[in-house]
């Protein structure tokens, strides 16, 4: 679902659990709901999404990504991900580098606990010494040169 607003981390909130809700993970009952405000100020959020073959499962975050970029948005400004209990959901590996394509050294990731503890850092602090486009560029200026 998007969601077109100027938000703050309680919007994000609530519309990662409106996308948790809908969560389809029947293998690990483990629902997770991710939102993402753009710079414009849209929301676009989504849920896990499981397989019976496992590793073809998608994260809450990746579903985001991709209602976003179905949007026309590419820059995230902040990402809220929502776990199932009072524990955090950090973002898993694969969903740190999915985030950093579409964010800055300053974006914000929220991580929040079912009952709405949050706990917030930025893509710098959650991806140290992160592989982005900005790699591919050097490696291509330097061939060139
Ligand atoms: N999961 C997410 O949706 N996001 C994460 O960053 C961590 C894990 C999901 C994938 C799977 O459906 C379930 O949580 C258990 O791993």
């Amino acid at each position: 679902m998007t969601i077109k607003t100027t938000a703050n981390a309680l919007e994000l909130f609530q519309a990662a659990q409106a996308a948790q809700a809908l969560s389809y993970s029947p293998y690990s009952q483990f629902k997770v709901g991710a939102a993402i405000r753009c710079d414009d100020g849209s929301i676009h959020s989504g849920c896990n999404v499981e397989n019976a073959a496992f590793p073809l499962s998608q994260c809450a975050e990746a579903s985001a990504i991709g209602i976003m970029i179905g949007s026309g948005k590419t820059t995230i400004k902040e990402v809220l991900v929502l776990s199932p209990n009072d524990n955090l959901c950090p973002p898993c590996g694969g969903c740190r580098q999915k985030l950093l394509e579409f964010s800055s050294a300053d974006t914000l990731v929220h991580m929040s606990t079912a009952s709405g503890d949050i706990t917030t850092v930025t893509m710098a602090e959650l991806l140290p010494y992160s592989f982005d486009k900005s790699d591919l560029d050097r490696h291509n200026l330097e061939a060139v040169s």
